[in-house]
């Protein structure tokens, strides 16, 4: 009790000091000037941001003063779409806007990496700053400071903040000013925060942190590099915890066991089975992923092979990553593409395309080739699952791929569960090497198809056939790349969690051969219950009381796959993929649940299955009035918004650490 009532001391004192507007350091522990290694000087404000790193003693050297002070926010992506809402205006917050966030060497003191995340926004990009802060080394000091606007959309990161010792992030309302400089893993060295409860426009609210930090002998231990190109790139580079422990670096660098393990009698090795890794220049992703894949059951690394891309306008490979392929003895090779690409999306088109002659080079002799991105991680039985379902792709012409993802969101998780859909492969997948060698032979340079290299090859490659995908992920994306529409990539893919990897029966492949496949739905289709109510209304499924297996089928206008409004509104509603009719086995998505059944979605006329729909159910067919679409675009954002604003209040703040310490001082349990 009584720790816990000087905690809540500390807390209130914390509160204190740190709620005035220009607010210093609590670290006044240092003694002698000279063992003042560093002083920082921050601003946060309504007009920019700034951070002056100042180093004040003879072994660090570097100078930082970074100014994100900007009236005119830039505002032009290269890729031709925003993919940010808004910010039409200079004075909304743009993507110069959010967080700033400097990751610090923690000998050197020099600034690893200046990267903003626009947490003025709802969506991913809170949840792509707690991942780049996992990613950090422990011992390293990290400053954050909102750049005009970032606390907003950072109820995703709360969690990640507050683990990592933030006391006011949690309670910073929508629009404040918010620094924090903290050694990860250790303490706190300046927090502060304040309201902006003003519009942008007009608001010069301006939050002042100042700060040293004593020469600590904290950080003696920390480094063991294993030679020198380990030891730069990890002096050299952010966010890479997974190569720079060094316990984890072993375990990578040596890799599973040499000998190719054994599957249902086959042995898994390059005649069966290679693993092309497409890296594109992002060496925090590709560590990442690395390390997921090298943890995985049945890998080694005489099935990978890396195809590193280079940058499109200078051709030129990111060096850290050919050096880190190095150490680690993974095989790969560049893929040298020629500058004239008239996008990105173009020259990825072109990337992909050598990088899968590059696999087939590398496995000549393969009957299955499995592609993973550099930043999408996988699951420890993530091989397992693509080559328990692999035979079916031989037995079966209306299947082509075996994918790691699922696209719909809500569906009970069960990684027993395997269903197939026409779709895209998505990512973590894997095709025939025949099916490879065909696609190469089609590639064109670039595309009237699609030069998105998935879309193309769903529509040239797949032809109209399925794929075989888990209802819990085995492969996860979790990067943030050059097509990213933060709501979509928050909602249906950031947010579907990986499997824990624990190995589990999957059924046997016989079930997915189309035959027996429909055998099961038909069965399952004659048995369910109708719904006739409004899916897009609170109530719609309700779990039934005792009977567990039981399945529910509703019925929706849909009669054909390339226009479908109807889906797209009922899946958003119910949380399918709404963004096209993909997904679904012939006109049909199945959608498991908790209870042991599956909620049935038919679409009548389309679908075969409509033959089971009793004449007196009526098929869903809403009119496309602009009310009704009003209505619906309410209720769908009234099911995806971020929660927990509400709560992040000076005064709730307040009343929460006061009854912490009332708590406290009562000292009652
Ligand atoms: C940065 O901080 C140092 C020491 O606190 C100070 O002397 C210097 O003027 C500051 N530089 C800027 C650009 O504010
Ligand atoms: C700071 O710490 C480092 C490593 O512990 C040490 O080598 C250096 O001499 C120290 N510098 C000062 C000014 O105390
Ligand atoms: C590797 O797999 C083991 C389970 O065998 C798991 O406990 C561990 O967390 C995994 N490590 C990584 C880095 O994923
Ligand atoms: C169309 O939908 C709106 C909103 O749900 C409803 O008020 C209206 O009565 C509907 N009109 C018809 C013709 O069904
Ligand atoms: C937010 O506040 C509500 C009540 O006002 C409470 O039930 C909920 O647990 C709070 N959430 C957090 C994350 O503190």
């Amino acid at each position: 009790m009584q720790h816990e009532k000087w905690l809540a001391r500390i807390w209130i004192w914390r509160l204190f000091t740190i709620l005035v507007i220009n607010c210093h350091s609590y670290d006044t522990t240092f003694q002698h000037k000279n063992e003042m290694d560093v002083a920082f000087s921050v601003e946060s404000s309504a007009r920019g941001a700034a951070v002056n790193l100042t180093c004040l003693s003879k072994e660090c050297r570097p100078k930082s003063w970074t100014s994100f002070v900007n009236e005119q926010p830039s505002y032009s992506p290269e890729y031709g779409i925003n993919f940010l809402p808004s910010a039409q205006s200079w004075w909304e917050p743009g993507k110069d806007d959010g967080i700033v966030l400097q990751e610090i060497h923690e000998i050197t003191k020099s600034v690893l990496i200046t990267k903003v995340f626009n947490t003025w926004y709802a969506f991913t990009y809170a949840a792509e700053m707690s991942w780049w802060l996992d990613q950090t080394k422990p011992g390293r000091i990290i400053v954050m400071t909102v750049r005009r606007s970032g606390t907003y959309g950072l109820s995703p990161a709360l969690r990640t903040l507050a683990g990592y010792g933030s006391v006011l992030a949690p309670f910073a309302p929508a629009h404040a000013l918010w620094i924090w400089i903290f050694v990860k893993g250790g303490k706190t060295i300046l927090e502060c925060v304040i309201d902006n409860p003003f519009p942008l426009k007009t608001s010069l609210a301006t939050l002042h942190g100042h700060a040293s930090l004593q020469n600590s002998s904290m950080f003696k231990a920390v480094h063991e590099h294993v030679h020198v190109v380990h030891a730069r790139i990890c002096n050299t580079y952010p966010a890479l915890k997974s190569v720079c422990e060094y316990n984890s670096f072993l375990k990578m660098a040596q890799g599973s066991s040499a000998t190719p393990q054994l599957q249902g009698g086959f042995k898994i090795n390059s005649e069966l089975i290679g693993i092309l890794v497409c890296a594109g220049g992002s060496i925090q992703h590709l560590a990442y992923t690395l390390q997921s894949l090298l943890n995985c059951s049945l890998v080694s690394k005489s099935i990978i092979f890396v195809a590193v891309g280079t940058d499109r306008r200078t051709g030129i490979p990111n060096s850290a990553i050919i050096s880190l392929l190095t150490i680690l003895h993974l095989p790969y090779k560049i893929i040298q593409l020629p500058l004239s690409a008239t996008s990105i999306n173009h020259h990825l088109f072109q990337y992909y395309k050598n990088a899968w002659i590059a696999a087939v080079e590398a496995f000549p002799k393969a009957k299955y080739i499995a592609f993973l991105d550099e930043d999408v991680e996988v699951s420890r039985d993530w091989l397992d699952f693509l080559l328990h379902s692999a035979p079916v792709l031989e037995r079966d012409p209306t299947v082509w791929c075996v994918t790691g993802v699922v696209a719909h969101r809500f569906l009970h998780p069960d990684p027993h569960i395997i269903l197939r859909a026409l779709q895209q492969p998505g990512w973590g997948f894997l095709l025939l090497a025949k099916d490879v060698k065909a696609a190469i032979a089609l590639w064109p340079d670039t595309s009237t198809v699609s030069v998105l290299y998935d879309n193309f090859i769903y529509q040239v490659v797949g032809q109209g056939r399925e794929c075989i995908y888990p209802v819990v992920n085995r492969a996860r994306h979790y990067g943030v790349g050059v097509n990213t529409l933060p709501q979509l990539h928050q909602l249906y893919f950031l947010d579907h969690v990986l499997h824990s990897g624990e190995k589990v029966m999957l059924p046997p492949p016989e079930t997915l051969v189309l035959s027996m496949y429909e055998e099961r739905v038909k069965a399952q289709l004659k048995r369910a219950i109708p719904l006739a109510r409004n899916p897009c209304a609170p109530g719609f499924l309700i779990p039934p009381p005792s009977e567990s297996g039981r399945d529910f089928v509703f019925y929706f206008y849909l009669d054909n796959l390339k226009f479908a409004p109807e889906w797209a509104t009922l899946a958003e509603c119910i949380g399918a993929w709404p963004y096209s009719t993909q997904g679904m086995h012939q006109g049909c998505a199945e959608l498991p649940q908790a209870w042991g059944g599956s909620l049935w979605l038919v679409g009548v006329p389309y679908s075969p299955y409509s033959y089971y729909k009793p004449p007196h159910i009526p098929v869903w067919h809403p009119n496309n009035t602009d009310e009704f679409f009003e209505e619906q675009s309410e209720f769908i954002a009234s099911i995806s918004l971020p929660v927990n604003l509400p709560n992040r209040t000076f005064a709730f703040g307040m009343s929460d650490l006061l009854q912490k310490s009332k708590f406290s001082e009562d000292g009652t349990e």
